[in-house]
């Protein structure tokens, strides 16, 4: 267990790593998924085994699978809760839910709402803190975005990344990614549904650019890139985002005007139809399903450098 004293990396936003890191990471990350392409055990975490709690306040399908087949695949073991079967949906403290937590496991998952309640949760607690997704920040799936892009078409450095939709968690950790590993995103969003490079805690105005037409951002893209028009915890404005966002669609069209070899991502879930369309996210140019397959193996990668450290 790691001790109190001891510094303690949590993860949670994507500008918490280095560059050198990420460098480290995704090396690691394809070791990991060649042994699991193998069949071969790779179990760091058996002996002594090593536990990973994952919170989740908000529905998952892909985080919850990744996470947990991952952990057990390492020789670990996972304890999974949620709002609705633990105290946390009672409204004890999150500050007094990490004590505990912390105490009893070696490693945390969580998604929730507000940034702030992760963090409040990660200054308490006495094991590392991974981010499986926040109103503001997703880091994980911009990690496996980017080993994606690497296993597909090799270094991201200086490429564009064309955003289309909402500028939201998944916006936001682009831009934190693309200042750090040196590429440029290009953000087209609906007025009113920008994303927030203070937020983002941007420094470097010149990794991203802004443009009020979709067209024009995916224009000579290297990579096309969406998310759903209404992320989990504004259902309430479905339907004003569906009016807001319909111009928002990824389409063929759309993809026409990247580079003829450009890739199309989505973290999933999508709704075709909607922010991309069947022929896109079906078609030749979309990647979504390596996508989210590297989710596990990019976070096994993570869990072992923030467990272990550096093995190589
Ligand atoms: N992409 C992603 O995080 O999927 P889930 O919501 O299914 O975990
Ligand atoms: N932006 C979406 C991502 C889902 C994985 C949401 O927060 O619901």
């Amino acid at each position: 267990m790691t001790g109190a004293a001891m510094t303690i990396s949590h993860y949670l936003q994507f500008k918490d790593l280095s560059a050198d890191s990420y460098a480290y990471l995704f090396e690691r990350a394809a070791f990991i998924k060649r042994k699991f392409k193998a069949v071969e055990k790779y179990q760091p975490f058996a002996d002594p085994d090593r536990t990973l709690a994952m919170i989740f306040e908000k529905a998952s399908t892909r985080t919850r699978v990744s996470f947990e087949a991952g952990m057990y695949q390492m020789g670990g073991s996972v304890v999974h809760l949620t709002t609705g079967d633990s105290q946390l949906g009672r409204a004890e403290p999150i500050e007094d839910s990490a004590r505990v937590i912390s105490r009893m496991v070696d490693i945390v998952m969580i998604r929730t709402f507000e940034q702030s309640k992760i963090e409040a949760f990660a200054s308490h607690s006495r094991v590392p803190v991974i981010n499986g997704l926040t109103n503001e920040f997703h880091p994980c799936q911009i990690l496996a975005d980017i080993f994606t892009f690497i296993e597909q078409r090799g270094s991201i450095q200086g490429k564009v990344v064309a955003w289309v939709g909402d500028g939201n968690n998944m916006a936001n950790t682009w831009l934190q990614a693309a200042e750090l590993l040196g590429f440029t995103v290009h953000v087209s969003t609906p007025s009113g549904y920008e994303v927030d490079p203070v937020l983002a805690g941007i420094t470097n105005p010149g990794c991203y650019k802004v443009f009020k037409d979709p067209r024009e951002a995916c224009a000579g893209a290297h990579l096309v890139t969406t998310d759903v028009w209404t992320s989990m915890g504004y259902e309430a404005e479905n339907e004003v985002r569906r009016a807001a966002f319909k111009r928002w669609c990824v389409d063929e069209d759309m993809m026409r005007t990247a580079q003829p070899d450009a890739l199309f991502m989505h973290c999933l879930p999508a709704h075709r139809g909607e922010e991309v369309s069947a022929e896109v996210i079906d078609g030749p140019q979309s990647v979504v399903w390596d996508e989210a397959e590297n989710r596990m193996h990019v976070q096994k990668a993570l869990m072992e450098y923030l467990l272990l450290g550096r093995l190589a």
